[in-house]
Parts: C-alpha cells; structure tokens; sequence
C-alpha cells in the first residue's frame, strides 16, 4: 500500500510581531532581515505552549482529511521545542484529540524533522504496520532562542503543522531520502542545560553552554544551498520522475536567498519553489506542513500535482520526499 496525503492543517500563534518592533529589542533593522532572510514578521506565542498549536494543527488536518480521531493508529510529532522531556507531545496531542487508538512518539531531527516523521509513515504504512498516521510538525522556538542574540532572534518563530496519511492503492509518497552529518554537531544547537557537561563530570562545567540556540548562520548556510539540490536529486533517483516533472518544491522555510541559491544551481524555475517564511519565520519543523496547509488554502496546491519537500537543518540532518497529492 502507499502512503496518500488526507488531510493538511495549521496553526499559528495569533501575535504576528512585524521586523520592526523587533529594532527595540537587539541591534537590528527592518531592511537587513528583509535583505538578508525575506522576513517580513514572524508569530510568536503569547502563551500558547508547542503542544497547543500541534494539537490545533491536528484538529484541522483531521477535519481536512475526513478521518476520526479514533481512525489514526499512529501520531509522530517532529519537534526540538517539546513541552517536556517526557511525556513525549505527541501522547499530550492524543489526549486532546482523543485519538485513543493511536500509538504516540515524538522525533528529533531539527529543521529535517518533518520530512524524516513523514519517512517514518510512509514505511510503517508501506508495511502494513498503520493505515493512518498522524505527522505534526510543531515549535515554539520563541523559548528556544537568546533574546539577546540577534543573530537567531530575529529569525526563528512558533507554530505548528500537520499532516494525515492514509493507506491508499493510488500513488502517495512515492520516495524519502534522509541523511545526517553528526560530525557538524556544533554548528546548529540547543544544549539543554549543559546536560552532557553535567553529566561528565558530575557538576556542571565553567563553560557550560547554556540553555539557548547556537548557530553559526554562516556555515548552515552554506551547507543549506549545496544540500537542497543534491536531496533533491538523490530523491529523484529510480522514481521514473525528472526535476521537470515536478509542480512544487516546498522547501524549509529558512531564508529565500537558499532558495534563490537552490534553483539557481538545480536550474529550475524559481516560481516553482513555495515560501511563505515571508510572514511565518523560520519555525524549524513546523515550516513545511505550515506551507502545505497554506498553499492547500489559497487554492495553488491540488489533487495529482507532484511535489518534492526537502529539509535542512541542525543534526546537521537533510531529507526529501516526493509525494503525489
Ligand atoms: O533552519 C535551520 C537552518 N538555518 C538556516 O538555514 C540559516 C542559514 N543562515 C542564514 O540564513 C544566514 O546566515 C543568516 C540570515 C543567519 C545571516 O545572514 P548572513 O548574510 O550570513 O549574515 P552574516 O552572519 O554574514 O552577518 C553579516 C553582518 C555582520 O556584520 P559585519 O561583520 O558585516 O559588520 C553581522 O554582525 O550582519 C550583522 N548581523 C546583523 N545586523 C543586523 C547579524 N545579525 C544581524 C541582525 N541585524 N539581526
């Protein structure tokens, strides 16, 4: 059986905070994160925690899809701003859904996170392990990053998206590729409080690395550009579909100059590459099934197109998946 696209669904915080009211909290400006990134603002949480927006997301692609909750047999959540260490977001999503048949787990792998969860359910559906599977998608990185570190504050955002899938004789997910490069472990990260420190040697360290985001933007990006275009390659391979074939490219929403980078190098029409991290930031997991629940919603996504999604992001971690809709 393949793994066919039910149902789409987002959420956002309702705050929508604009480049320039963020001028008053580090040294930045409106033009250099429009220059730089493509931001234009970003929403942030008033409150609302991540498990909140995923289960709203949830509630939305459920409807979308016109699944039960009780119908879903499995519900992955890709996130790196989980509630808790444990219970994991996912078993809090089931409950509030009252998707009690559902088994529940929740994914780390940064801004790769939603396509390796949606690999995940593509081959527990491929099995016959599942029918249906629950994949969100949801951060609230507004937690996660220093408040005073302009490099990541201005970028990253909160909300959460999700997908159903469901076992389908007609073509669904057709390809997922993964990768990871753990060599580049320091180049994007969130050292949850100096764990590994305290943990070697028994107190924790001088240099502990606190609490908060790390990235040194220059190199991720760098390493984005050239890893889009070979994901998406590789993702090709053996599929019987060429790069001309496709209808959309949804990728990370992470900055429109790797996109711009991206097409250039892969020689495809840029218009064919969706971004909306234009209003939504950079919410790391979350980003891709935000944009499919929107381009569903404006109407310029629909049944039959094929559409390759890729990720890229701390690990470092990448992945693609060709799905058709
Ligand atoms: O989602 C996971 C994957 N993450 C990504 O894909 C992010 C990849 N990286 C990027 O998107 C870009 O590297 C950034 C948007 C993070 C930064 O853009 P950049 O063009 O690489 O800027 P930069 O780090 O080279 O900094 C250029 C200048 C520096 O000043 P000097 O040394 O030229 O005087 C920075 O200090 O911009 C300065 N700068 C800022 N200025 C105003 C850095 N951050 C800011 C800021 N506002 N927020």
């Amino acid at each position: 059986m393949n793994a066919k696209v039910l149902g789409l669904g987002r959420a956002l915080p309702n705050r929508a905070v604009e480049n320039i009211e963020l001028e008053g909290v580090v040294e930045t400006s409106d033009a250099w994160i429009r220059e730089r990134t493509g931001i234009e603002r970003r929403h942030l949480s008033t409150g609302e925690t991540t498990t909140d927006l995923a289960t709203e997301a949830a509630r939305r692609a459920l409807e979308d899809s016109g699944l039960a909750p009780e119908d879903l047999d499995l519900i992955i959540v890709a996130t790196m701003t989980p509630d808790y260490f444990m219970p994991a977001t996912a078993c809090l999503v089931q409950k509030n859904i009252g998707a009690h048949r559902a088994a529940c787990f929740d994914l780390s792998a940064a801004c790769s996170g939603f396509v390796y969860g949606l690999s995940v359910a593509h081959h527990f559906i491929r099995s016959g392990g599942s029918q249906n599977v629950l994949v969100i998608g949801a951060e609230t990185l507004s937690r996660s990053v220093d408040w005073t570190d302009r490099t990541t504050c201005v970028i990253f955002a909160d909300g959460a998206g999700a997908m159903v899938l469901g076992a389908s004789t007609d073509e669904g997910v057709i390809r997922c590729t993964l990768g990871a490069r753990g060599d580049d472990q320091n180049i994007l990260s969130t050292k949850a409080p100096g764990l590994q420190n305290f943990l070697l040697a028994g107190k924790p360290l001088e240099d502990d690395p606190g609490p908060y985001m790390k990235m040194d933007g220059q190199t991720v990006f760098r390493f984005s550009t050239k890893i889009v275009g070979e994901s998406i390659r590789e993702t090709l391979k053996g599929t019987g579909y060429s790069l001309g074939d496709l209808d959309w490219v949804v990728p990370h929403q992470a900055n429109t100059r790797i996109v711009d980078y991206a097409a250039s190098r892969l020689k495809l029409d840029r218009s064919k590459f969706f971004m909306n991290v234009q209003t939504t930031g950079n919410t790391s997991a979350a980003s891709i099934p935000i944009a499919l629940a929107e381009m569903k919603e404006k109407d310029v996504l629909h049944s039959g197109d094929l559409v390759m999604l890729t990720g890229f992001g701390g690990g470092l971690t990448w992945g693609s998946a060709l799905i058709r809709f």
